[in-house]
């Protein structure tokens, strides 16, 4: 099984989290504008998206979904496109946005990016870009992950001698707010600092949990990024390894409940919801075209 096919069998618990948070933040979302196409940021397999985004907008609304992984947009696209919904390659974290075609067909009044971020070790740009693809006054809701035991765990399988070659750079694979006291400080920091205003941003540590122990292994192999480096002969033991560790650091619990056998998986994430503030700059206020155009709203 490749990395999108697992991710497209995995991803219940993006699914619960994602569905939580949107709830909650739904009703503080402008839909005036009834019209027009957001934007769904490191759309993976394309589960979310169709499943818990698409359903919630009003039906003259589509769906962009962008992907840094060809593959993931392969996968997503031969599963979910549709009238309403179509899928592109984007590098959230490129310094060059404005040479991309999604930027070209932008601006978008939504952006969306759901566990996606947290894979972008520079957040400042990463977050520019949502604000230079939102139109003025746009929206962004965004979720990140900022710690789970997993990331111990892939510290100690990277220190091993058997796997150590295929993780030197274990680091780049962290979220940003790991090592961060106070991760919702730095958000709202960085997204003041890229010309939103916040109206919400909290991180909370959550779990996710199944009687269904190959579920919880699977939602862990799926976002272990180093299962794909390791040659083919060898992938059964690393992932035997990688289950023996995480049982070890608590990356996943066993609880023997009344019921049966419980197994989660711990994890934190942040939530924001961000609107970009709209400033007239001075060549827009000398023109007598008032109406946001395309240039105007990057
Ligand atoms: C854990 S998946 C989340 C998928 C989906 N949003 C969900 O909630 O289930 C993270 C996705 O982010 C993508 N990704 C990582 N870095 C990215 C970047 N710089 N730009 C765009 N997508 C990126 C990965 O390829 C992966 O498909």
């Amino acid at each position: 099984m490749d990395d999108a096919e697992l991710y497209a069998k995995s991803s219940s618990l993006q699914q619960q989290f994602v569905n939580k948070v949107l709830q909650e933040l739904w009703p503080a979302l402008d839909w005036q504008c009834e019209q027009g196409t957001v934007l769904d940021v490191g759309c993976g397999a394309g589960d979310v998206t169709t499943y818990e985004l698409l359903p919630r907008l009003p039906p003259g609304v589509s769906v962009l979904a962008v992907d840094i992984s060809p593959a993931m947009i392969a996968k997503a696209a031969d599963r979910f496109s549709g009238p309403r919904l179509c899928f592109r390659q984007l590098d959230i974290g490129t310094p060059r946005i404005e040479e991309t075609d999604v930027w070209r067909l932008g601006p978008f009044p939504k952006v969306f990016s759901f566990f996606c971020l947290h894979w972008v070790q520079d957040q400042r740009l990463a977050l520019q870009n949502i604000g230079k693809l939102l139109s003025p006054g746009g929206e962004t809701v965004l979720i990140i992950v900022t710690g789970s035991p997993i990331y111990m765990m892939f510290e100690t399988l990277s220190k091993s001698s058997r796997w150590s070659a295929y993780m030197m750079d274990y680091r780049q694979f962290e979220p940003p707010y790991v090592r961060t006291e106070d991760p919702v400080a730095v958000l709202t920091k960085y997204l003041h600092e890229a010309g939103f205003s916040v109206k919400t941003c909290r991180n909370e540590d959550s779990s996710y949990s199944s009687t269904d122990e190959q579920k919880v292994k699977n939602t862990i192999t799926a976002i272990n990024p180093f299962v794909g480096r390791i040659p083919q002969q060898q992938r059964e033991a690393f992932l035997q390894d990688c289950v023996a560790e995480a049982y070890s650091n608590g990356t996943i619990r066993a609880d023997t409940l009344p019921g049966g056998t419980v197994y989660s998986f711990p994890y934190s994430a942040m939530f924001a919801h961000a609107v970009k503030v709209h400033r007239v700059s001075r060549a827009t206020s000398y023109s007598s075209n008032l109406h946001s155009n395309h240039t105007a709203g990057h």
